[in-house]
């Protein structure tokens, strides 16, 4: 198998191809003075089978046309099959029409990806929260690995896990937090969070007692860093000893990472799906094994 590295993902991309054993090929890429994006193969991949590695953090759109680019460049290069692996897979939170007349989002960039001539799409720990599976809308086989418990063995030398409580911020994060905690072998509580714009939440932990406690609060992604500051804040309030913010996807927009530590976290840490500068976790391991038992 061959990796491409996308823009998105190239420190990644090459850590899975070191631990997988396999080739890169890399991609030039370009823009235009208006803004078009222009990519080119540097090497043949004629009867290759590919991996095309691109997250689409922070700057969605054009790392998503980049990745479009990218697979017609490999198909007509006569690529024989093109996975598509994106670490990070944007706009699943509008996964519903809460609102007349909005879009929706998840469904219409799963069909621009699936309709791209790739194979297979393989992510990690998408926001998939009321629908479960992608494959419906790609057209496409679609795998879901999970970082939880590469993230569980992060703190298994830190903390001593009968002295931790492992906390879920809201009902969506339930799905990262309960394995996660299950990894560790300690137990979990979910926090209930309202948001009411999309940098302010208010959270509930009012019944929650942890005084004294280890807590690490666990979700799929830090965006704005809201959810997670809040989140510290109220459980400080309550009087925890230490306070561990994770994730898989730290986006970490504007200050979000200030605002975390700001409101009392003794360390933020996430994996590499998307480059930041906590991302001290690498799901290179994971996608390497999962791309080499193909
Ligand atoms: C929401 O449902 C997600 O699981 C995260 O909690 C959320 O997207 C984080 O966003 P922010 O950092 O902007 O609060």
């Amino acid at each position: 198998m061959i990796i491409v590295p996308g823009s998105g993902s190239r420190s990644l991309a090459f850590k899975i191809a070191k631990a997988a054993g396999f080739d890169i090929v890399d991609v030039e890429v370009r823009s235009f003075p208006d803004g078009e994006i222009y990519v080119k193969l540097k090497e043949r991949v004629k009867g290759e089978e590919v991996a095309l590695i691109q997250s689409m953090a922070r700057e969605p759109n054009k790392l998503l046309v980049e990745f479009l680019l990218t697979v017609d460049a490999l198909r007509s290069s006569g690529a024989r099959r093109v996975i598509g692996v994106i670490p990070y897979f944007p706009y699943l939170r509008q996964d519903a029409i809460f609102e007349e007349g909005e879009a929706l989002s998840a469904k219409v960039v799963s069909k621009v990806i699936g309709g791209s001539g790739i194979d297979e799409v393989i992510t990690v720990d998408p926001h998939l929260h009321r629908i479960k599976d992608l494959s419906g809308y790609l057209g496409v086989k679609f795998e879901k690995l999970t970082a939880a418990s590469l993230l569980a063995n992060y703190f298994k030398g830190k903390v001593d896990p009968r002295e931790v409580l492992v906390i879920a911020p809201d009902e969506e994060a339930e799905q990262w937090a309960k394995p996660f905690a299950e990894e560790l072998g300690t137990d979990y509580e979910v926090l209930i969070k309202s948001r009411k714009t999309p940098s302010e939440v208010e959270l509930k932990a009012e019944e929650l007692s942890v005084k004294g406690e280890e807590i690490i609060i666990v979700d799929d992604m830090i965006s704005t860093g809201t959810t997670m500051a809040e989140a510290v804040k109220a459980l400080k309030l309550k009087g925890a000893r230490r306070i561990f913010a994770t994730c898989t996807h730290p986006l970490l927009i504007g200050d979000a990472l200030y605002r975390i530590y700001r409101a009392g976290a003794d360390e933020v840490v996430g994996t590499d799906t998307v480059p930041s500068p906590v991302s001290l976790i690498s799901v290179a391991p994971l996608i390497a094994d999962f791309l080499k038992n193909l």
